[in-house]
């Protein structure tokens, strides 16, 4: 089978694209690149000892998203390119509308017209918005919070108006909560630019001295210690969890929506203890304002994915603070 990985380069598509080749799947590669680099692509290649193809260029190329499909003979998509930061999704929402939205009807079209109907298609927990109760089940109201969660509150909405227009897709939507780690090689893993947003990031940028301090944004919330309470999951599990659902659109068509995460609490204190006792590196920090925006605290309940994709999280927190430091130490 053949699987075309929108975004392959990037953190989560990386670790699939090794999931996939280790599975004897082949792979072929779009990304533009915008927050990757082509030297991944080799990178896998060492990982797995296997070949993939790759295509340098934007989804929104129609031209180039055809060739692919004239070329390859794709038998399913993962969609995974998107752009994928909150805040700057609150400054530039045109360009996150446009970027994910318009990539991704392109895609869409193109599929339709070559009759490849299966995908996979990456969501986020921040769909939830802030949720009603915990933990997060599929069917709690979804609810966006900034542009770029709406993107992909749309896009769900999209997938299911294509299936209704045409129940032969076959269509597992992913909301992943939030990933971390790397892969065990080392040779991949998060390359944030700039000032990271997300909490590892900076907890990686801190620890290998390329950031002063970590800022703990809020101690007064409804939570166990008082900080902002998350779902970590190892990225190579979400690879893993890809796989599980290219298995299940393989055998039957329809849309569904799974949690990929591992139903632990934990929250921003416990993750740095974590680290530094794994690690054996102090993390200098101190508590400032809430974030704008912020949840308290999401996670997920991972019964369905269990049941229907057979998929569960194997990998601790050890581990992924473990293998978040190790790669960032050998790639900084
Ligand atoms: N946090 C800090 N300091 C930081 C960064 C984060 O204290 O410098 C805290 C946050 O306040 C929050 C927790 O760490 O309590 C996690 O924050 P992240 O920014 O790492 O993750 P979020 O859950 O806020 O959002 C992330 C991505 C979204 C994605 C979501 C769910 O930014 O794109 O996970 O997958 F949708």
């Amino acid at each position: 089978m053949k699987i075309l990985v929108t975004g392959g380069c990037g953190f989560i598509g990386s670790h699939t694209c090794c999931e996939l080749l280790e599975h004897n799947y082949e792979v072929v590669i779009i990304d533009n690149l915008s927050h990757s680099q082509e030297d991944v692509v080799d990178k896998i290649k060492t990982i797995t000892n296997k070949n993939l193809k790759f295509y340098k260029g934007d989804l929104r190329d129609k031209e180039l998203v055809d060739k692919i499909f004239r070329q390859e003979n794709i038998d399913a998509v993962i969609h995974l390119a998107s752009l994928k930061v909150v805040s700057e999704s609150v400054k530039k929402p045109i360009l996150y509308y446009q970027n994910n939205i318009e990539s991704t009807l392109t895609l869409l079209e193109i599929m339709t017209k070559y009759k490849c109907k299966k995908l996979i298609f990456s969501s986020s927990a921040t769909i939830y918005g802030n949720p009603e109760k915990l933990p997060i089940k599929e069917n709690f109201s979804l609810h966006a919070t900034n542009p770029y969660s709406s993107t992909k509150l749309y896009i769900e909405g999209i997938l299911k108006d294509l299936y209704n227009s045409d129940n032969e897709w076959a269509i597992a939507v992913l909301r992943f909560f939030n990933p971390i780690g790397s892969h065990k090689s080392y040779l991949i893993g998060e390359n944030p630019q700039d000032i990271p947003d997300n909490l590892m990031s900076y907890i990686v940028g801190v620890a290998t001295g390329k950031l002063d301090l970590l800022n703990v944004f809020g101690d007064d919330y409804n939570t166990k210690d008082g900080t902002g309470v998350r779902d970590y999951i190892h990225v190579v599990d979400l690879a893993v969890g890809h796989l599980k659902a290219i298995e299940l659109i393989n055998q039957t068509s329809g849309i569904d929506f799974y949690n990929l995460g591992t139903g632990n609490e934990y929250s921003v204190l416990e993750i740095i203890n974590a680290f530094e006792k794994v690690n054996n590196v102090k993390i200098k920090y101190i508590m400032t304002a809430r974030r704008p925006g912020d949840i308290e605290a999401f996670y997920a309940d991972c019964t369905h994915a269990k049941e229907k994709l057979n998929f569960e999280a194997t990998k601790g927190l050890e581990e992924m603070v473990r293998d978040s430091y190790e790669y960032a130490k050998r790639n900084s």
